[in-house]
């Protein structure tokens, strides 16, 4: 894998920002973010920006996989390319809905958190367990929420373009899980893999992510760290020493990644 560049943010290396168009501003915590928490206009226009820019860094995080992993089964890069065409679509579909509420690229601030943590680690399973079978599928658990949210206000147009979106979603971390469950049984070293990036985003998430109470740049009350990843919640008193086989399926198994151990059967 080529060598790249990282830089430290409050005790933890991160992997520095890709490329951006200039209008974009990146900041570094939630803090920053001008989230809302109703579906006011500038909060609709702020929610679909916000989403535009994940599905950019979704793109970003899949084509940095094809170029780091060349040595990948065919099939999977197959998969990562169609998904680098699937959120491609994304991007556009959410950009014109975005122009149609009277918004632009670069109305907002934006985080590439995604980015930053899933290209640090340096294997394929790590990076899809991150970014499609953690990010992605918390994305998923959102947008199953949030659908109705927009229907319920009368933005049936915003509705039917996140359903459609969803259902490429569903696609992404099910091609992950079908891949990381191959690799795991192949070699369970792929495990320890898997355990130490979960373990790398829950310190990167208690160091970066907000307090409970904090409020953001436009006086959101933010939720705290934890209750935001709720999948690696117990992953924290892990130490990286205490890393034996028994200790990694105990990691998983209080993890969104429970049923992986439990499928692999020597496991349990
Ligand atoms: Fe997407
Ligand atoms: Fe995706």
């Amino acid at each position: 894998m080529p060598d790249f560049e990282t830089f430290e943010l409050r005790g933890v290396t991160l992997r520095k920002d890709p490329a951006r168009d200039e209008c974009f501003q990146c900041v570094d915590f939630d803090a920053e973010m001008h989230e809302y928490p109703d579906l006011s206009d500038v909060s609709r226009r702020e929610r679909i920006h916000r989403h535009m820019n994940n599905e950019i860094g979704g793109l970003d995080i899949a084509a940095q996989c094809l170029a780091d992993f060349p040595e990948a089964p065919w099939e999977l890069r197959m998969q990562l390319a169609r998904q680098c065409y699937d959120e491609t679509r994304h991007i556009m579909l959410l950009h014109r809905r975005l122009r149609e509420m009277g918004g632009h690229k670069g109305e907002f601030p934006v985080s590439n958190f995604e980015w930053r943590v899933t290209c640090m680690q340096d294997s394929l399973p790590a990076r899809l367990a991150l970014q499609n079978r953690t990010f992605e599928a918390g994305q998923m658990d959102i947008l199953g929420k949030i659908i109705d949210a927009w229907r319920e206000a009368g933005d049936e147009r915003t509705a039917e373009m996140l359903e459609g979106i969803l259902a490429d979603e569903i696609q992404h971390v099910r091609f992950a899980n079908q891949w990381i469950k191959k690799y795991a049984q192949e070699d369970p070293r792929t495990l320890m893999k898997i355990a130490m990036a979960v373990r790398y985003l829950q310190n990167v998430t208690n160091a970066l992510g907000p307090k409970a109470g904090e409020v953001n740049a436009v006086g959101t009350t933010l939720q705290n760290a934890e209750d935001r990843v709720v999948s690696v919640v117990n992953v924290e008193d892990r130490r990286m020493a205490e890393f034996t086989e028994e200790e990694i399926d105990e990691v998983l198994r209080r993890t969104t990644f429970r049923s992986l151990v439990r499928e692999n059967g020597a496991r349990n």
